[in-house]
């Protein structure tokens, strides 16, 4: 049986949240790259997601606004993980011609058959949940390139048809998402392969790094409206986290756009997934991995060790950790379907934690203390659609 606090809502402030955090080591120079967007720019298809207001549930909450920028269509693989895969297969890519023919890489490059031909035929490999594997093998198939993904065995049929549809390979693993990342890290070793996981590990270290950077284009986009120079136009961000990815992107651009003038950073996680809020906790400032089942229907959340490159980047700039029971996320996924937003379980994540920390009584306190009340203008970021459209329909009922 599981523990209960595995069952119920929780929360910790960050006590090592910084103003202005020391990010001037090596380990933080991929921080500086500054050509994500200009990138997705160029892929073929490329539009910026909707940033959507949602004034009806605002008022129903009792906050003064709601921003949610919709990812369930980016690129037409209903997840904003599409930005991360792409961007860093184009690195690795980019890497891989320089260091061979010494002459420039650039987005032409990676648009161009041509040059692809030239650089020869690589498998890349990944684990994942779903979503990120769909990205990889998405990627993958533009360039005519292989792809094998490595699943959980339990993940849902849809998830997996999903990868078959980009043309990608599945291997089911029997376990966790990270079973699935030791397996394909060997199978990597062996075959020769190039990994993409999203997670770093000792020997894989640098593909991580520009799948974060590759998310921060959420954001940039965001310049225009919220992230106005100077001051943001929020006062809360909620970023969910399975392996840190994207709420360390988020956490770098704040910090790194206004400082301590950021909006309050809020990290989601499944109450029985929790490696970023059990690290913030107890791990003295080193990540711990969950003592929790990952079994929450938050599938892209079900990442049991956070990500060591996303590690530092969340423990310097988010300032609470929040840990949510299920029945949130299918509250969520009702809220949005009503207000002709689609998201799936874990899309629906970022609402399902302001919910509960509006609401649930284990976190009351910790809105309080954040100060989120009738003045506060939040963003969300649905992260996928209904990537599972047959569990979808049951949690909507429709
Ligand atoms: C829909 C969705 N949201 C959020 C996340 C969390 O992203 P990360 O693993 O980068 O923390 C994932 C990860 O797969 C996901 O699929």
């Amino acid at each position: 049986m599981k523990s209960d606090e595995f069952h119920k809502c929780k929360y910790g402030f960050n006590p090592l949240v910084k103003d202005n955090p020391d990010w001037n080591g090596p380990e933080f120079e991929f921080l500086n790259s500054s050509d994500m967007l200009d990138f997705h720019k160029s892929l073929p298809g490329y539009s910026p997601t909707p940033l959507v207001i949602l004034p009806k549930v605002a008022e129903a909450l009792g906050i003064k606004q709601l921003y949610v920028k919709d990812e369930s269509r980016r690129f037409g693989i209903k997840a904003f993980k599409a930005i991360g895969a792409s961007y860093a297969i184009y690195r690795f890519l980019k890497q891989q011609w320089e260091s061979r023919f010494h002459t420039p890489f650039n987005e032409k490059s990676f648009n161009d058959a041509e040059v692809l031909k030239t650089l020869g035929s690589f498998t890349f490999c990944a684990a994942t949940d779903g979503n990120h594997g769909r990205a990889v093998a998405w990627t993958a198939n533009k360039l005519k390139q292989r792809a094998i993904i490595y699943m959980p065995e339990n993940t849902a049929p849809a998830r997996i048809e999903n990868i078959h549809t980009e043309n990608g390979e599945v291997v089911l693993v029997p376990g966790t998402f990270d079973d699935c990342v030791t397996k394909c890290a060997q199978d990597a070793e062996t075959n020769g392969w190039q990994a993409v996981s999203d997670t770093a590990y000792p020997g894989y270290m640098e593909l991580p790094k520009y799948i974060m950077l590759g998310y921060t284009t959420i954001f940039r986009e965001l310049e225009d409206a919220l992230n106005t120079p100077g001051k943001p136009g929020v006062d809360f961000v909620f970023l969910p986290a399975g392996v840190g990815g994207l709420a360390a992107a988020g956490a770098s651009y704040y910090v790194r756009r206004y400082g301590e003038k950021r909006p309050r950073l809020i990290c989601v996680e499944p109450s029985d997934c929790d490696c970023f809020l059990e690290s913030v906790k107890y791990g003295n400032g080193n990540p711990l991995p969950t003592r929790g089942k990952q079994e929450s229907i938050m599938a892209g959340l079900n990442c049991g060790i956070p990500s060591p490159i996303a590690w530092p980047i969340i423990r310097d700039g988010m300032h609470l950790f929040i840990g949510i029971t299920d029945n949130y996320a299918e509250e969520a996924m009702r809220v949005y379907y009503k207000e002709g937003v689609t998201s799936g379980e874990s899309g629906a994540s970022g609402l399902a934690g302001l919910m509960a920390l509006l609401r649930d009584p284990e976190l009351e306190e910790a809105g309080q203390s954040i100060g989120l009340d009738k003045n506060a203008r939040v963003l969300l970021i649905n992260t996928e659609g209904d990537t599972d459209p047959v569990n979808y329909k049951r949690i909507i009922n429709c």
